[in-house]
Parts: structure tokens; sequence; C-alpha cells
């Protein structure tokens, strides 16, 4: 029985990792979730975990040192996966502070916590393992066509956002080259998939698509992403943290690159199509929603993973290609109105709270 710590866990990504190990290895992982239940958090995506004997919930925050001792004191830790992060763009272009003090103190003392709790002698005990969740956007912005990010693509972030998840990879790369500290890191592009905020390029265009509101598009809608379904995210970080070495970093993406109006105009033609056709919504649903509207700050080009490290390492390959991923994410969110509604209300977290008291 491996004992995770999972941070940022009740996030989008960090709940679709939850579910995944639970799913694959039931009986044979215990998780501990901590999560500080920003905007971004809701204990709704790990309800149905609410009774798993295997699975804790703590709110705390990863910047509190007392707090993460603690944890860490109390639970024989084997592995760390780091996935909480102040994670949109948008909002670091308003209010950088809360990202260099999340992403960059956070992981700090993440790491400062576990290399302290694992100490053995000069080294660490056997078996523990830290693994980074970090992002494409650290390597810049491409423009070229056939160009892609590489592990050794040098850093050059633009946004406050990438720039704190660079000074954070950097800091995760300093532990490993001065005290030998057993991390790795994963570089991953664009997800999508269920729970995802509904700030966010595709749940925002799913939700404004049905309720009829305009569909933003910044600039001149040709930045290119590279998407990936998320459960396959999950998958490659739980073959890295199995099969990855100490010390490496691992790009993860699926060479899905597609432009942001090629994303708003197939998620319009697929709601489109799951819809019934006497379905009120259809009459409303059509390419006039899209306002083309005010660039982002800084707004990187276009973002495309090469793969092939973990490939040939780990034997990853993504599993999900677009058209099924987008079918079964607007699914997702046709199928949980309610989940929608108590997101895009504010009061949710008080709401979901109460269940773990
Ligand atoms: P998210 O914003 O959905 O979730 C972040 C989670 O972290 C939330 O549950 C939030 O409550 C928690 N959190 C924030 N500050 C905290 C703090 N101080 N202490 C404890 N918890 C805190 O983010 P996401 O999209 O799930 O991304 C997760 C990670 O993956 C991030 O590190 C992000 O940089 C990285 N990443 C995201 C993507 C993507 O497409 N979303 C792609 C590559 C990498
Ligand atoms: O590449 C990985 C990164 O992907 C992660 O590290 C980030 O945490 C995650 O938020 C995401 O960043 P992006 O900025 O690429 O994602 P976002 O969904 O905010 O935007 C995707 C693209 O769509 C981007 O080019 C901006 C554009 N966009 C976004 C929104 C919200 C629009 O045109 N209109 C919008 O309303």
């Amino acid at each position: 029985m491996k004992t995770y710590l999972v941070t940022g866990g009740a996030g989008f990504i960090g709940s679709n990792f939850i579910h995944y190990m639970f799913e694959k290895h039931a009986g044979s992982v215990r998780i501990i979730n901590v999560d500080l239940l920003t905007y971004a958090g809701n204990l709704e995506n790990l309800s149905d975990l609410k009774d798993n004997p295997d699975y804790t919930f703590i709110k705390a925050d990863i910047c509190d040192t007392e707090a993460i001792s603690d944890i860490f004191a109390k639970n024989d830790v084997d592995i760390v996966v780091h996935f909480a992060a102040e994670s949109h763009v948008d909002r670091s272009i308003r209010d950088p502070g809360i990202f260099a003090r999340t992403n960059v103190i956070g992981t700090l003392n993440m790491l400062n916590c576990a290399r302290c709790a694992w100490a053995d002698g000069e080294g660490f005990k056997e078996g523990k393992k830290f693994l980074h969740v970090s992002t494409d956007e650290v390597y810049g912005s491409l423009t070229d066509e056939g160009t892609y990010f590489y592990e050794t693509t040098p850093y050059d972030p633009h946004s406050p956002y990438s720039a704190s998840k660079a000074s954070s990879d950097f800091m995760v790369k300093a532990y490993v080259d001065t005290y030998h500290f057993p991390a790795l890191i994963t570089n991953c592009s664009n997800n999508y998939g269920p729970y995802q905020f509904p700030e966010k390029l595709i749940p925002l265009i799913i939700n404004n698509v049905l309720s009829g509101k305009k569909l933003p598009v910044y600039g001149d809608g040709k930045n290119v992403r590279d998407w990936l379904y998320v459960m396959d995210h999950a998958k490659a970080i739980d073959m890295v943290i199995e099969k990855g070495r100490f010390g490496e970093k691992y790009n993860i993406g699926g060479h899905n690159e597609k432009q942001n109006i090629e994303i708003v105009k197939i998620i319009i033609d697929t709601i489109k199509e799951m819809l019934p056709a006497d379905d009120p919504r259809q009459d409303h649903i059509n390419y006039d929603l899209i306002t083309y509207v005010e660039d982002r700050k800084g707004h990187d080009r276009r973002y495309a993973i090469a793969p092939d490290k973990i490939r040939a390492e780990i034997g990853w390959e993504p599993e999900t290609m677009f058209p099924e991923g987008i079918r079964k994410t607007i699914r997702w969110y046709f199928d949980n109105t309610e989940w929608m509604e108590h997101v895009t209300s504010g009061d949710y977290q008080k709401y979901y709270e109460e269940m773990y008291k």
C-alpha cells in the first residue's frame, strides 16, 4: 500500500488524477488530498470518494510550513504529486502576486517539507518520490510550423503564470542538483475534460453555447494550443512516477494542435449534433455567437509538444483522440448542469465543505 500526498486534488487535473488512481490501483493506494479550496478547488469533484477509507481530504495552504510538516509527520508519505497552483493566465495578468506566492513559495515549501521528512543520513529514505506537475508554457511561444517543444528547449516564459511555473521548475531542479532530492518534472500541454473550471477556453465555450451567450475569441483566433484529454495526462503522471528517472523532466502532449477558432467551431458543431433536433436551444446555436475580442496581453502564439521522450522511455501514448474526447467532455457538461451552476454561483465551497465536517 503506497501513500500519495496529492496537492491541489480538488482542482481540475488533480481530481481527475485521483479518480484515475482509485480506478487503476484500488486497494493498493492511499491518497491524502491537500487543497486550500480556492475558487478553483471544488470538493464536489470528489464527492463519490467521501466514504472511501483510502481517501483523506485535508484543507491546507501549501505555503503553510506548519500545516504541511504536520501532514508529513502524521503520515508516512511515499509519493508527492504536486498539482496545487494558480493556473489561469488571464488572472496572472491581472494579479501576478498570488501566482508568485502559490506557485513559487508554495512549491518551495512542499519541497522543503518533503526533504525534511524524507531525510535519511546524507540521502533520502528508499522509495520516496516528488512529482512536480508543470506546463509547456514555460518554453514560451513557437512561431514556425513543424517546430516543437523538447525537454531541452530553453525556458522563455512570457506571462506571470508561466514565469511562476518556470521558477517552480527551477526550484525543483535546484533541489535535485543540490540535495539529490528524488524529484521529477512533467511539462504538459493544454488539458480538457470533466471538472474544468469555466474560465478556461473549452468549458467556457461549452457553457456559453448552451446558454446562448457570446463566444469570446481573443485576437484573430489563430493562436494554437496542443490539446490533451485529461485522463491521458493522469495516466502519463502515473507512468512517470512508476518508470521515470530521478532528476529528469518529461514533456506530455498528444500532437493535437488546433487554432482556437477551430476549437470554438468544433464545439458549436458537436453540440448542435448531440442535442436532439427539437431542443429549443438549437435555434440560437450557430457561428453568429462567435465574437472577436481584444487580444490577451503577451498572448503566446503557438504551443506544440514533442512527446518523443515519454514515448520512448516510459511507453506512454495518448489514447483519447480529440473527436472522442470532446464528445465525452460535452456529454459530461450536459449531464452536470448542477455542477456548472455551483461553480459559477460562488457559494459551492461553503455548501460542499458541509459534507466533510
Ligand atoms: P486548477 O486551477 O483547476 O486547480 C488548482 C487547485 O489548486 C485547486 O483545487 C486549488 O484550490 C488548489 N490550490 C490553489 N492554491 C493553493 C494553495 N495555496 N494551497 C493548496 N491548494 C491550492 O488547476 P489545473 O488546471 O487542475 O492544473 C493543475 C496543475 O497542472 C497546475 O500546477 C498547472 O500549472 C498544471 N497544468 C495545467 C494544465 C491545464 O491545461 N489545465 C496543463 C499543464 C499543466
Ligand atoms: O499549455 C498548458 C496551459 O494551458 C496550462 O499550463 C494552464 O494552466 C492552462 O490554463 C492553459 O493555458 P492557456 O492560456 O493556453 O488556456 P486557456 O483556456 O486560458 O486559453 C486557451 C486559448 O484560448 C488561449 O490562446 C487563449 C484563448 N482564449 C481563452 C479564453 C478563456 C480565448 O480566445 N477566449 C477565451 O475566452
